[in-house]
């Protein structure tokens, strides 16, 4: 096994934190968010969301931390070490491989927001809803300029990780957090300023409580939740492999379940109210094309509009970069442990075979023409990739994350790992019922509901 200097630790506490939440912190928040929001039927589905973040996937974020910081070692190397000879090693092993297939896609997708830098900052998009939504779709059906643009993404997140964990990490995020906030705030408060933002602002807080047991939202919010705050694959577990024991597992994960949610729900205070100050709008009918249909509109609006626009796009490209560093590093960090691979090997195998997965995302709807004749296959690679991925794949590994914490390891060996150093754990036993009934037992009902569902339609 690597000793902890070959694999590095934190520079402090705050060090984490940043981190974490820099993973967390990404296109999740930002395009993801909005974007389920929007198909999900708005306020109906922010309020599913947050009863999911606090219920669900808080208690498995500080199960994660605990695993990572107790064993550490990456998601499969932590599972053998603390239960050898049993095959729950193979959670580890579904985490490496949903790192790999979330980055596949997520690269296409920061390779937009790459693209939209130049776009917003030269001032290409311009024009009503149509030309800018025509924009849009031309440009992503451009298939080799996708191929290219994930590519600079993938070589971008494999450069930091040559460097190590954190050197590269803990800086960029330093800078970006902060910078990302701040932009967020203005252009909050312009979108909520907008002629038509009072129609948006309804829609995305007033909820239609006739769809709160559609099963197909409750399993939409969970996903997005496990996405956004980077659970279920072992992203956290790895990043509480670096942390220090005498950091308190607690208020780190309260820490980055409060930046990263409440960047979530800024994201949606821009583009509901902005959107809904364009005639014809309709939330639901945008894919994932939503933000960047809305955004250089709102941008318009601005004084200085394309420095802003161009600015906004940097900050999202690079908290894309601090969560693509952490989806890469699940896998990566598992060959190094597992397998004694260097670093500089792991690294580059990995990010290959990541980019060749990544083709067919990024070919988008040229790839569907080319598909569609397999049967039912009618939407585009990129959103049955997001859907396999963010709404069973993740969950699932939530779901066996919480048994194995609150059952096989069990709670108060578990709990004994936070409290080392004597560093309180309030709330431990709410943790512990939480951890061990109410996540398996929310987790299996609304993956089961969906699957009957679709499965008796
Ligand atoms: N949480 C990241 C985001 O919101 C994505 C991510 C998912 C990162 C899973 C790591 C693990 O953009």
């Amino acid at each position: 096994m690597a000793s902890t200097a070959e694999r590095g630790t934190w520079g402090s506490k705050a060090g984490f934190i940043l981190a974490a939440a820099g993973s967390a912190v990404g296109l999740g928040n930002i395009w993801g968010f909005p974007t389920q929001v929007g198909q999900g039927g708005g306020a109906v589905f922010v309020l599913v969301y947050l009863l999911c973040v606090l219920l669900i996937c808080l208690p498995i974020m500080m199960a994660e931390l605990m695993i990572g910081r107790h064993a550490q070692l990456a998601p499969v190397g932590s599972y053998a070490a603390i239960r050898p000879n049993t095959r729950w090693w193979l959670v580890g092993l579904l985490g490496v491989l949903a790192g790999a297939g979330i980055l596949s896609f997520y690269s296409v997708i920061a390779g937009w927001s790459v693209a939209y830098i130049w776009f917003a900052g030269t001032g290409a998009v311009t024009g009503d809803a149509e030309a800018v939504g025509a924009f849009f779709s031309d440009f992503t059906a451009n298939g080799p300029l996708s191929v290219g643009l994930t590519l600079v993404v993938l070589g971008a997140t494999a450069t930091v990780l040559l460097g190590g964990v954190q050197s590269g990490i803990e800086r960029v995020t330093k800078l970006m957090m902060p910078a990302l906030i701040a932009l967020l705030l203005v252009l909050a408060v312009r979108a909520t300023t907008l002629p038509g933002a009072a129609e948006g602002l309804a829609y995305y807080l007033r909820p239609d409580f006739s769809r709160l047991l559609d099963p197909m939202v409750l399993l939409a919010a969970l996903g997005q939740a496990f996405f956004s705050l980077s659970l279920g694959m072992g992203a956290m577990l790895t990043y509480g492999s670096y942390l220090s024991k005498r950091s308190s597992i607690v208020s780190a994960a309260c820490w980055v379940v409060l930046l990263d949610t409440s960047m979530a729900l800024l994201a949606g205070f821009i583009i509901f109210p902005s959107g809904f100050s364009i005639a014809g709008f309709d939330p639901s009918a945008s894919g994932p094309g939503l933000i960047f249909t809305v955004l250089p509109r709102l941008f318009a609006t601005l004084p200085g509009g394309q420095l802003f626009g161009a600015g906004f796009f940097v900050l999202l490209t690079m908290a894309a970069l601090t969560s693509t560093i952490s989806l890469l590093e699940v896998p990566v960090a598992h060959f190094i442990d597992v397998h004694r691979w260097p670093r500089r090997r792991a690294v580059l195998l990995v990010t290959t075979a990541v980019f060749l997965i990544a083709i067919p995302s990024a070919l988008g709807n040229g790839a569907v023409a080319t598909l569609g004749t397999l049967p039912g296959l009618g939407i585009d690679f990129l959103t049955v990739m997001a859907t396999v991925w963010n709404e069973f794949a993740l969950p699932i590994g939530g779901l066996l994350t919480a048994v194995f914490v609150g059952w096989i390891w069990r709670a108060d060996q578990a709990i004994t790992e936070v409290q080392l150093h004597g560093t309180a754990f309030p709330g431990q036993h709410v943790w512990s019922f939480l951890i061990r009934w109410v996540c398996p037992a929310a987790i299996a009902v609304i993956i089961g509901f969906a699957v009957y569902t679709v499965a008796s339609a």
